[in-house]
């Protein structure tokens, strides 16, 4: 959580630099934002509580410099106030740091610095860094009380700091949470992901858990945890710019509903040939994948979702049983991992605490760990045996869309590349994954439906989601989207499930959403409509269009789908717009919706 940000260069303009990184990292808080830049006559700082906006209103006085760094917050220590947001600095404003993550010994270390006579102006955790790092003498010496303080420092978390006797460097530590070095020409970022500085360069290193860096505007230097210089190698990624901007749409969330067709093609690209997947592309050799005799899935949210359909996906193609479980829940619960289990981890960015606490449990037990991620040079890439990229593009929306389907797409190629290690190819599924980017423009093309469906929809208190199989799967995402953005209360059941105690809450006019793709279970999720309706319950199907026109609904969405296996994404996007055009109806936020963060790196 939080989004912390960078500069360091030769001319005086670390102030806009940092001000547009983080206006990118936004989507991991924003709950307050600051800058500071490190000047010769002191630390000057700017923050405020609220949005980036509100910041922007306080910067006019900042002087220009050419080293500083910047923060955007998600809070977990303090309350969301001015006096809290980052940066923090120490008694005499000469070290300033920004901090990403949690320091768990915070209270013990805060006692014992207020003992020596420093004076805390926060409730924050943060604090006390700039504090300890005065202590070892950091106003002269960054690097070396950076050193002595990080031996002090216990807890998941990144920090940047900058003293103003030293305005030509940022000192960098990575413990867990994710940093990022971009290099530019005469001035070089830190920042926590690639979006903060992505309209500067596109050529990154990924600091490693333990890592300690010392930046200047030419040069950067990295310590590993055992104190030794260490090369790490350069990463590039193929993202522009514009595709990290709104391109036009109101919001982030509605751009990557609209290039979820694109996605799809990139992610698939050179991942099919003729009727086959290529399984190399796939991160995974054919030798380990013929010998995978289990699969466990790990993973939190949409993600989890995702996961949900790959059991059934996996299941069905190559009848190797998968479990899904969702990953805070996982790694406490002692689980048998059987020798011969692939654990597969799915995460977006990479970073969710709980599901890297899964794959590195996993790997303690000896098993292969597979990442599925969206994030190049994330800590769940770098930490798992194997990884494999949705390749969706930079994904801002706190509420996820195109890293879901492309992580089903992505679990599709997987099983499909399990099948033919064992001689059961599918080389029809193979094409119908081809004609998936096609099929996905023509959905969007038919949604204004959904428009109207959202209208009346912003009206209600509940809404219910049903269906059956990967149809459950779908309603669950469903349900999630339309909570998360939307605030209205939405629940997903098993339709069969219905009659166990749900069926209690329909009266006249609950909406019910019913998903059918799924037609061979197109009967028995009917069944239950009926019961839906028999109680006046509203029904709007998200239906197969092969399905009758005389299916029991009142409000209908057809999807052309080929078969579950592979076609479940279309079925996605009118869930996705559904609760997109409900929350802008009510006038919500989003894509910055209250109490969230894009990425949850805390447990
Ligand atoms: C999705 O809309 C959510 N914002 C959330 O559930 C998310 O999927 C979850 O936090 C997992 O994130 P990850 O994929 O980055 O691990």
């Amino acid at each position: 959580m939080c989004g912390i940000v960078g500069f360091v260069g030769q001319k005086a303009d670390a102030l806009p630099f940092i001000f547009d990184g983080l206006k990118r990292l936004e989507y991991r808080g924003y709950d307050s934002a600051g800058i500071a830049l490190a000047l010769p006559q002191g630390i000057a700082i700017r923050k405020s509580k609220g949005k980036i906006t509100l910041l922007e209103s306080v910067l006019g006085s900042l002087p220009p410099g050419p080293c500083g760094i910047g923060h955007t917050r998600w809070a977990t220590h303090g309350r969301p106030t001015d006096q809290n947001a980052h940066p923090h600095t120490d008694c005499h404003g000469e070290i300033a740091t920004v901090h990403n993550g949690i320091i768990e010994n915070f209270q013990e270390l805060r006692a014992e610095l207020i003992a020596a006579g420093h004076q805390f102006v926060s409730d924050t955790d943060t604090e006390v860094i700039p504090h300890l790092l005065e202590h070892y003498g950091g106003a002269q010496d960054l690097e070396s009380a950076v050193r002595q303080a990080e031996m002090r420092l216990k807890g998941a978390y990144a920090f940047l700091a900058v003293s103003s006797h030293e305005p030509d460097k940022v000192v960098a530590v990575r413990r867990t949470s994710p940093l990022l070095i971009g290099l530019g020409k005469n001035e070089n970022y830190l920042a926590s992901d690639f979006s903060a500085f992505l309209a500067a360069t596109r050529r990154a290193v990924a600091m490693e858990n333990g890592d300690m860096a010392v930046v200047k505007p030419t040069t950067y230097q990295i310590w590993d945890a055992g104190g030794h210089l260490v090369d790490r190698p350069v990463i590039e990624v193929d993202w522009d710019i514009k595709q990290a901007e709104r391109g036009g749409y109101p919001h982030f969330m509605l751009k990557e509903i609209m290039e979820q067709p694109e996605a799809w093609s990139d992610c698939l690209l050179g991942r099919l040939d003729g009727g086959r997947v290529v399984s190399s592309e796939l991160g995974l050799s054919n030798e380990l994948l013929s010998h995978v005799s289990r699969i466990q899935i790990v993973a939190a949210g949409t993600a989890y979702h995702a996961g949900l359909i790959g059991k059934a996906i996996i299941e069905r193609v190559v009848r190797i049983p998968v479990a899904v479980d969702v990953a805070s829940e996982y790694r406490y619960q002692e689980p048998v991992l059987e020798q011969g289990t692939l654990v597969i981890a799915i995460s977006q960015s990479g970073e969710t605490a709980d599901t890297l606490a899964c794959v590195r449990m996993a790997k303690e037990e000896g098993r292969v760990t597979y990442a599925v991620t969206n994030s190049v040079g994330s800590t769940l890439a770098r930490e798992a045996d194997a990884v494999v990229y949705t390749h969706a593009g930079p994904e801002i929306a706190v509420a996820s869309t195109k890293a879901y389907t492309t992580q089903i797409l992505v679990l599709s190629l997987l099983a499909l590349a399990l099948a033919q290690s064992r001689d059961m190819a599918r080389p029809e599924l193979v094409q119908m994954l081809r004609e998936l980017p096609g099929l996905g423009h023509e959905v969007l093309e038919r949604m204004d439906a959904v428009k109207t469906m959202a209208e009346k929809l912003a009206n209600n208190h509940d809404v219910f989601y049903v269906g059956r199989g990967i149809d459950w799967a779908l309603a669950m995402e469903g349900q999630l989207k339309l909570k998360e953005i939307s605030y209205i209360h939405a629940e997903a059941y098993a339709a069969g499930e219905l009659k166990h105690g749900t069926l209690a809450l329909i009266e006249e006019g609950t909406p019910v959403v019913a998903i059918i793709t799924e037609s061979t279970l197109a009967e028995k999720t009917v069944s239950n409509i009926l019961e839906v309706k028999a109680r006046g319950g509203e029904v709007w199907g998200i239906v197969d269009e092969k399905l009758p026109s005389t299916l029991p609904i009142d409000h209908r969405i057809d999807i052309p789908m080929r078969s579950p296996l592979v076609s479940s994404v279309l079925a996605a996007i009118p869930l996705q717009l559904l609760a997109y055009w409900t929350a802008v109806t009510l006038g919500k936020d989003v894509d910055q919706p209250r109490n969230l963060a894009k990425s949850v790196t805390v447990e």
